[in-house]
């Protein structure tokens, strides 16, 4: 199998799918579809598997058809040294041209950014779509990997009734890196810092580069290196937030509504009716804004664990929220230098609205993919919940609940109720309101049987919490940061 460069960090499994894509290459037709946000590395391990494959690499740009055409016929006749350029009228030809030539057959072709191509293009993949249906009948026919970040676009390409459906054999979705993995590409080692400097950039690999590779060298540094880099006009991270937004959300109707949007959800407004109330409108009219946030792959919409029809929007990036908390309000500021200022005044926002809530996201995540030992099984759903307390006329917000995998004609199983903090210190009264919420969701018919109470805390646990009763566990920063 082909070996993965050096250069390109993890990605491992990514990676072995490719190379098995490329190890079936010349034996029969393949179409394989590549897609993630913006930034997360999907055509640096393109062009290194076209590189260690000698495969064909085409990245199309925003342009016209015939621009477009002129661009791929230019690539092709470098690539297959021909002694005369070609020229496609259109995508028929460029298509069948593609498909018929035989040193095609050979390596692997890749189209990056194609949806740039079917914008300008509607009908590119129906007629991919023919290309692929008529060398299934022979079984001879090239391998094509096509790439693309616009998630409304790659996502229906494969979706429902989308011409190319069902003739994939390769969907590859580039996530960012994992928090202990984005961490071994900072050269992080300490936790709690490793922590804080993903609540800003997450696990996106392009952002180390956006900063020249800085990281802080260590806790003490942090506040120099934060002035240094994201507060930073001079860097390309400054305006990330702003250029992602612009990038994916291509939607002209009322562009400023999204910032607005974005900012309600980073600042703690995040039901529909919140948001609604914040940028001034109906509930209702924000329906098709939601939407397009969502299919863009930015914000995404998480169900209540309890309330069912409950919902609350939260931001997938963190960059996003950290711009939209943090940089917004203050970009005069920041322009003219004074981030050091802005910095320190933005502390309780800082702890707030990005470390907290990022915090209690990390614990999820590590929930998801706690071994069975933790909580007695392998969580099949974490989420977060609110338990309405009745008696005492109060809601029990539950950062981390995860359920066990769904039984027909059972009760839903609680494996975990939790509780997160990252700079509080947790005690008694929190196992105590975590047991409360418990007690409830028994009475209402949930499997609490076996639930662990966990409290996960940046800043540590009181003296004897873990004997401090049944099923108590405890997470601290370390725990999260060690592989399960
Ligand atoms: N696995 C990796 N190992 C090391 N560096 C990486 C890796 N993935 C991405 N990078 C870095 O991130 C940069 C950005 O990645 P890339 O341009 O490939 O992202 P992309 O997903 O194609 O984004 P876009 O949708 O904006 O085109 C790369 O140039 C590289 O410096
Ligand atoms: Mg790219």
């Amino acid at each position: 199998m082909l070996k993965k460069p050096d250069h390109v960090f993890d990605r491992e499994a990514q990676w072995r799918a490719l190379a098995q894509f490329v190890d079936r290459v010349g034996q029969r037709p393949q179409f394989g579809v590549v897609s993630g946000r913006r930034r997360q590395g999907k055509t640096y391990l393109l062009e290194s598997l076209a590189t260690a494959s000698g495969g064909f690499y085409f990245g199309a740009t925003e342009a016209t058809e015939a621009d477009s055409l002129r661009q791929l016929s230019t690539e092709l006749t470098r690539y297959l040294k021909l002694p005369a350029p070609l020229r496609f009228a259109d995508w028929r030809e460029a298509v069948s041209y593609l498909f018929a030539e035989p040193r095609l057959r050979s390596v692997p072709i890749i189209i990056d950014e194609f949806p740039f191509l079917s914008k300008a293009s509607p009908a590119l993949p129906s007629i991919l779509q023919h290309a692929i249906d008529r060398t299934a009948i022979p079984r001879k026919g090239p391998s094509l990997l096509i790439c693309g970040s616009a998630q409304s676009i790659m996502g229906r390409l494969l979706a429902g009734q989308a011409p190319l459906r069902g003739r994939a054999n390769l969907e590859l979705r580039l996530r960012p890196f994992d928090h202990w993995i984005a961490a071994r590409y900072w050269g992080i080692s300490d936790p709690e810092l490793a922590i804080m400097v993903h609540a800003i950039v997450g696990g996106t690999p392009a952002y180390r580069e956006f900063v020249s590779g800085d990281a802080p060298g260590d806790r003490g540094d942090f506040d120099d290196w934060v002035t240094r880099t994201v507060l930073n006009p001079a860097t390309p991270l400054f305006l990330e937030a702003r250029y992602q937004l612009a990038e994916e959300v291509t939607d002209h109707r009322e562009t400023g509504l999204y910032p607005s949007l974005l900012a309600a959800i980073a600042t703690g407004s995040n039901t529909r009716g919140g948001i609604a109330s914040v940028v001034g409108r109906k509930s209702n009219d924000l329906t098709h804004y939601l939407n397009v946030l969502e299919d863009t792959g930015l914000i995404m919409r998480v169900q209540d664990a309890f309330r069912s029809g409950r919902s609350i929007y939260r931001i997938a990036e963190p960059l996003i929220t950290f711009h939209q908390a943090i940089v917004r309000t203050e970009l005069g500021p920041l322009e003219s230098g004074r981030a050091g200022q802005v910095w320190a005044r933005k502390q309780p926002q800082f702890l707030a609205q990005v470390l907290g809530p990022h915090f209690e996201a990390l614990c999820r995540s590590y929930t998801e993919l706690a071994p069975a030992e933790l909580f007695g099984a392998r969580p099949s759903q974490v989420q977060s919940g609110v338990v309405t307390d009745s008696v005492h006329r109060t809601q029990i917000e539950i950062d981390v609940v995860a359920f066990d995998v769904p039984e027909p004609g059972k009760p839903p199983r609680v494996l975990a109720l939790g509780e997160a903090k990252w700079g509080k210190v947790l005690g008694i009264r929190h196992i105590e309101r975590l047991r409360r919420a418990r007690e409830l969701l028994t009475e209402r018919g949930y499997d609490t049987r076996d639930t662990t109470l966990a409290c996960y805390s940046g800043a540590g646990f009181e003296a004897g919490l873990s004997g401090s009763g049944e099923r108590v566990r405890l997470i601290g920063l370390e725990d999260l940061y060690t592989p399960t």
